[in-house]
């Protein structure tokens, strides 16, 4: 990367967070952190900042409308629970009210929590048939949560993330290679700046749209222009690299890499290890991405297969593949694990 590059993808770091600012709830979100850090530091523990869930564009001000990206959080939630089960202490950065590490394994689907309990004796009770699973569960929760290793953090927008991930990898910085960034997250490419946005919903009937004033006025990003609605989106800078070069140099970076056309999937995490010259991308396809993944590594790509016959029920644990070294088709995942 030439000195050019780097000093325009600052400037574009710069002028992000001048425009666009910090969430209310981040200065708590550091106090946390930073004690959460610093104890697991002091204890000799390794930390991962795992993110998960998509990031939303809103349109307006005074939200109504927003623009949301794919993630239901089943990867980054999955994940989760193996980092934390190899001794990790986990920061889990994810989209409000998406899948959350154990209580996934109960929540998000057509049945209802309720329905694993019954009633005893005037007491709730777990059905029989969900014991064994749900004691599972509860003993890797509470373990984990018994050693405090568990920090959960959220957000909604595509600002609110990059602003919890920058301040909290600033954070992770004096762990140097005793820190991961597992970036599971759907993160936008395209947003509407806060300079650009219009306060107040915006009105379907031109009769209440509002017109501007001036008419050299800079129209907003997202407006109806009659019955249409037009939406003028500016890109979102290409945050991986500061993350790589500037807020955690020193850290292993693994980034995902999202695509439909199974033709470009590779090609598309070769660039992505390329330009930003990290460690790891982990390729998957939004139709296949339960039961595969690949890894694509300066040495090569290799791809990591949930075999057919425990391809049944939802989930997602890539984590558990890394340092494994599971071979290709190799049957790795647990039944509960795919995704
Ligand atoms: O949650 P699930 O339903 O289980 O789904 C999991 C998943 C499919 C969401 C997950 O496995 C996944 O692929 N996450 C990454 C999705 C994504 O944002 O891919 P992308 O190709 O748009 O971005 C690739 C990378 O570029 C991202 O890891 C991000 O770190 C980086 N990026 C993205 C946007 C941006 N403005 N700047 C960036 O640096």
């Amino acid at each position: 990367m030439t000195g050019g590059n780097l000093a325009s993808i600052q400037v574009a770091e710069q002028d992000y967070f001048a425009i666009n600012p910090a969430p209310t709830s981040l200065q708590s979100h550091l106090t946390i952190a930073r004690e959460f850090i610093t104890r697991h530091a002091e204890g000799g523990r390794n930390v991962v900042l795992v993110t998960s869930g998509g990031t939303t564009v809103p349109l307006e001000n005074q939200t109504v409308r927003y623009i949301d990206n794919f993630s239901a959080g089943t990867r980054g939630a999955c994940s989760a629970e193996y980092f934390l089960e190899a001794g990790y202490a986990v920061i889990f950065l994810h989209r409000q009210f998406s899948l959350l590490p154990y209580s996934r394994h109960y929540s998000h689907n057509t049945r209802s929590f309720l329905d694993y309990m019954g009633e005893e004796d005037g007491k709730v009770v777990v059905e029989d048939e969900h014991q064994e699973d749900m004691l599972r569960v509860l003993r890797s929760y509470t373990a984990a949560k018994k050693k405090n290793q568990l920090l959960i953090l959220s957000f909604v927008t595509i600002t609110e993330y990059l602003w919890e991930l920058r301040e909290v990898a600033k954070l992770m910085r004096p762990l140097g290679p005793r820190a991961i960034f597992y970036l599971a997250a759907a993160v936008s490419d395209f947003f509407v700046p806060k300079d650009q946005m219009v306060e107040h919903k915006i009105q379907s009937s031109e009769a209440f749209s509002k017109r501007l004033d001036d008419p050299n006025a800079k129209a907003p990003a997202a407006r109806t222009d009659g019955s249409k609605l037009v939406i003028d989106l500016e890109p979102v800078p290409k945050f991986l690299k500061q993350l790589v070069d500037g807020w955690a140099p020193d850290a292993m970076i693994v980034s995902f890499k999202l695509e439909t056309d199974p033709k470009i999937l590779i090609n598309k995490a070769r660039y992505s290890l390329e330009k930003y010259q990290h460690h790891l991308v982990i390729g998957n396809l939004l139709t296949t991405r339960k039961w595969e993944v690949v890894f694509v590594t300066a040495g090569g790509e290799r791809w990591v297969r949930v075999p057919p016959r425990r391809r049944t029920k939802s989930v997602s644990g890539v984590a558990s593949l890394i340092g494994k070294s599971e071979e290709k088709d190799g049957d790795s995942s647990t039944d509960d694990d795919q995704a």
